[in-house]
């Protein structure tokens, strides 16, 4: 009898798949902010599980683990009550901290293992993040350059990836890629990549097909989420983002196009549409050229040569990236 391996179960020679060994401490995206108005809930595939998306009448989002800590029952079948969340099988309700406040059979004490896991929860770029781990090691994603400032984003899911996110992240720093697959020149010099904590960041000018010669100001967050401020060549600015979450056999997608609002005039919303439109199109135009190849890869690092000097660093961060699994056991 022939055994085979299981598809995939490593993903690289040095980095093992998300999930062995805990899940990379990153911010993930987990929903759609549009998507769970005050009063919602929504169940989302999240690491090797499910989470309740929900947000209270204070406005907040929240994100906990799925499963009710008395039978099990799946609380995005639930409801919001305040700011907590109610199991439909019978009725005990969770506070945002994710303890148990009240048992309607009544009981002496509320058992302190009632407790479901409340993700550290953050919204921004128009998604809402979850932490994987108990203390976010850096702040949500977002425009290095527009912090804080309001600006208007279009944000969709994309379809799924069969690769963890860290491999589609790799894309970024694959120069050999963007030239040979993508057909972009650039001048580049990976020694200027900025390393700092969990966050890496570094300047690409360039050309890309259909899009004309430009300045990329790109920056990371963990090892799932990457930011592009591109200054066009007429001195536009284009913003676009991705973020990654793992889920069984690969990953969920975000796709983030934003701008400066538009000032109200025609001009300027006449602006505003053709920077969204640019950025849409711009990561579809890289991502309908990446597909394929992501679809089937079985990813490793099996012969680097000279040109890969920047997506070795990149790797051997990965490599290093902490790992956690505090949902175990709850989200699944
Ligand atoms: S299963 Fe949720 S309250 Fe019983
Ligand atoms: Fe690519």
């Amino acid at each position: 009898m022939t055994v085979t391996e299981p598809a995939r179960a490593v993903g690289n020679k040095g980095i093992p798949r998300e999930g062995v060994g805990g899940f990379s401490q990153c911010w993930y995206p987990v929903a759609l902010s549009s998507e769970v108005a005050p009063g919602q809930l929504a169940g989302k595939e999240f690491l090797d599980g499910r989470v309740v998306v929900y947000r209270g009448e204070d406005g907040v989002a929240r994100v906990q683990s799925a499963y009710c800590r008395h039978l099990g029952s799946d609380l995005s079948v639930g409801d919001v009550q305040g700011n907590d969340l109610r199991c439909a099988f019978h009725h005990w309700q969770y506070g945002p901290d994710g303890r148990c406040t009240k048992i309607p059979a009544g009981v002496a004490r509320i058992p302190s293992a009632a407790r479901l896991l409340a993700y550290p929860t953050a919204e921004s770029m128009g998604l809402i993040w979850a932490f994987n781990g108990q203390q976010p090691l850096y702040d949500p994603p977002q425009f290095p350059t527009y912090r804080d400032q309001p600006l208007e984003y279009r944000v969709y899911e994309t379809r799924r990836w069969a690769v963890d996110p860290y491999v589609l992240l790799t894309n970024s720093m694959d120069f050999q890629h963007l030239r040979e697959l993508h057909g972009m020149t650039m001048e580049f010099d990976p020694a200027d990549i900025v390393m700092e904590g969990f966050e890496y960041e570094y300047v690409v000018e360039g050309e890309l097909p259909n899009f004309g010669r430009m300045s990329q100001f790109i920056h990371c967050f963990g090892n799932n989420a990457i930011t592009l401020t591109m200054t066009m060549e007429g001195g536009g600015q284009v913003l676009g983002a991705f973020g990654g979450t793992p889920v069984p056999g690969g990953c969920r997608g975000f796709n983030v196009a934003a701008a400066v609002p538009s000032d109200g005039t025609a001009d300027d919303d006449e602006r505003l549409d053709q920077v969204l439109f640019l950025s849409q199109a711009m990561m579809k135009q890289l991502q309908d050229e990446d597909q394929p190849v992501m679809d089937t890869i079985r990813f490793r690092e099996d012969v680097l040569i000279e040109a890969d000097r920047a997506l070795g660093k990149f790797l051997r961060y990965v490599r290093d990236y902490p790992r956690a699994h505090d949902g175990a056991g709850l989200i699944n």
